[in-house]
């Protein structure tokens, strides 16, 4: 199991933000909600986007690209796209759903603690 790394401190996150850091050459998302703190990876599982460049709303974030929804508690797929129809129906045999990436996260002092999964 990977070592906790030191992403960033407390101060460079407000409430409500997210921002993206490399973690070992992985691009990963932090976030603060509800003074609660969450890591992710910040590709979508779906085909790649910036989940950094989403929305997020309380814990869900929305990826900016075809507008799935991941929840940043346990990574769960909240939406698989926003497509419908035999669109959605096709991509689907292509790209079944799956879960966002999460990360343990802890907080020493002022600093916020990362350490990758698999
Ligand atoms: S790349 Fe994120 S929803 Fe398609």
């Amino acid at each position: 199991m990977s070592e906790f790394r030191d992403v960033m401190s407390t101060r460079d996150l407000e409430e409500g933000a997210m921002k993206k850091v490399n973690v070992d050459g992985r691009e990963i998302l932090v976030a603060r909600i509800g003074g609660r703190y969450y890591a992710a990876d910040s590709r979508c599982p779906h085909l790649g986007g910036d989940l950094s460049k989403g929305e997020l709303k309380s814990t869900i974030v929305t990826c900016p690209r075809h507008h799935s929804e991941f929840d940043l508690g346990d990574g769960h797929v909240v939406r698989w796209t926003d497509w419908s129809g035999i669109i959605q129906s096709v991509s689907r045999l292509f790209k079944a759903p799956h879960p966002l990436k999460t990360h343990e996260l802890k907080i020493e002092g002022e600093r916020i603690l990362v350490r990758l999964g698999d």
